[in-house]
């Protein structure tokens, strides 16, 4: 009962129990009777309430969040703005289903997603449940638009776990092992790593052009499906240039560029979406995650004439663009703008990178710091080599955990450390998050 928990979250990390505490780690034997052992917890401590960068657990630990629920609430926790618009949401109507009867956020929503995103013709959008929802419809309708089957992705990709998204993705472990078979007529071409291939972002896109046209053939191609910025795969950030000339060849051949934002977007990255930085404009993006500041809520958006090239009833589902999460992306994305989060998540950024690029000066597990706005990462690996080094990457979660802050692992090796605050994150606590983590790498190096 929501009534009986104290509100007072606090604003500053406490630990107050060994981590877990002991009734998180009752709720976790409970847990393990009745939830699948195939989804599993970074972080096992149990949390009641929440408030902008802050957690409350149920033994009373105050746990700093530079996570964001794997960049979600990027608006913070507990907004109030969003509260009230999902409680007022919630009183009035909670379902009608649109594909039956319409209601008014929904067109809403999809007017404010034809304004933020890129390009200015004329868009449309549908709105879905889930990242892995969005990026299984932007292929369908660049298929059907096309009149082509093949579908070109890039190495250390990450696009979902639904069937064809798990094709999609480009690691096995453990996101692919053994669910197969997997969808066709999907493609991964080489993707632009600056860190580990030092190609510019002309020779990494002619590499994959290359690849495309000898082993796909470009007439073949009904879109290139790209992260701008590489989410699980790394927070790999695709040399200058890189995008722009994919994006060049995708106009010229006739094949549909799909960014999926659904990680970077939404103020992340310091802009509203990372293409934004190199003035790529995709025919159609993905979103999700951000939009909607915790509730679930996706969209594909793009080009009109793709979009509405479908047939009638050809796009849809039960809950897509469920009212109760469309109040919340109208209220997300009003906070977003009344609290200028672009400018913050750029100022984010350059406290992180200028605090990690001097800490990788000291310690020779950091390999590469890199990323854009408050969408941020350091690559460990073995000193003096570039060989992943995925022990000191879980040794400093690990320590994070324990100290109380939430920080989290990603990358094709499992090699990264990825920051993803709140961006309403305050400086005092960015610093207090930043200098565990120092702590952890010296502790890990
Ligand atoms: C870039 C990207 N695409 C797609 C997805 C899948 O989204 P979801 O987990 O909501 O299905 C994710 C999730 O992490 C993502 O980062």
């Amino acid at each position: 009962m929501v009534s009986s928990i104290d509100s007072s979250v606090g604003t500053v990390r406490k630990v107050v129990t060994e981590l877990p505490g002991p009734k998180s780690r009752a709720l976790h034997e409970r847990r393990k009777a009745v939830v699948s052992a195939g989804l599993t917890n970074g972080f096992p401590i149990y949390i009641e309430r929440a408030d902008g960068a802050i957690l409350r657990d149920v033994d009373g630990n105050l746990i700093l969040d530079l996570g964001s629920g794997i960049a979600v609430t990027s608006i913070g926790h507990a907004v109030p703005e969003v509260v009230d618009a999902v409680s007022a949401q919630v009183a009035a109507f909670t379902h009608t289903c649109f594909m039956v009867t319409p209601y008014e956020s929904y067109v809403e929503v999809c007017e404010e997603l034809a304004a933020l995103t890129p390009g200015d013709f004329a868009k449309t959008s549908a709105l879905l449940n889930s990242g892995s929802e969005a990026v299984e419809n932007a292929v369908k309708i660049a298929r059907l638009a096309t009149g082509r089957q093949a579908i070109v992705v890039f190495d250390h990709a990450y696009h979902g776990r639904t069937n064809l998204t798990m094709a999609l993705t480009a690691k096995n472990m453990p996101y692919k092992d053994r669910f197969g078979p997997f969808a066709p007529e999907i493609y991964r071409a080489p993707m632009s790593y600056p860190y580990r291939d030092g190609l510019s972002g002309a020779e990494a896109a002619a590499r994959a052009i290359k690849y495309i046209e000898t082993q796909v053939g470009a007439h073949n191609v009904a879109a290139l499906l790209i992260e701008p910025i590489q989410g699980e795969g790394g927070f790999v950030v695709p040399a200058e240039g890189f995008l722009p000339a994919l994006s060049e060849w995708t106009t010229k051949n006739g094949v549909v560029f799909i960014a999926d934002e659904i990680q970077s977007g939404f103020c992340r990255t310091g802009d509203w979406f990372a293409v934004n930085y190199e003035g790529v404009v995709p025919d159609m993006v993905t979103t999700a995650k951000g939009l909607a500041g915790g509730m679930p809520l996706a969209a594909v958006t793009g080009r009109a004439d793709l979009m509405n090239a479908v047939h009638e009833g050809g796009l849809g589902g039960t809950y897509g663009g469920n009212p109760v999460a469309a109040a919340a992306a109208l209220a997300t994305i009003k906070t977003m703008r009344d609290r200028n989060l672009v400018t913050r998540a750029r100022e984010i950024g350059e406290i992180t990178l200028g605090n990690l690029r001097s800490l990788q000066q000291d310690v020779a597990i950091i390999g590469d710091v890199r990323g854009r706005g408050a969408m941020i990462a350091m690559e460990l690996v073995n000193p003096g080599t570039k060989e992943p080094n995925a022990a000191a990457a879980k040794a400093i979660v690990g320590y994070c955990n324990q100290q109380g802050v939430i920080a989290l692992a990603c990358g094709t090796y499992g090699n990264v450390i990825r920051l993803l605050p709140p961006l309403v994150i305050t400086d005092e606590q960015l610093a207090d998050g930043l200098s565990v983590l120092a702590a952890a790498v010296r502790s890990a190096g």
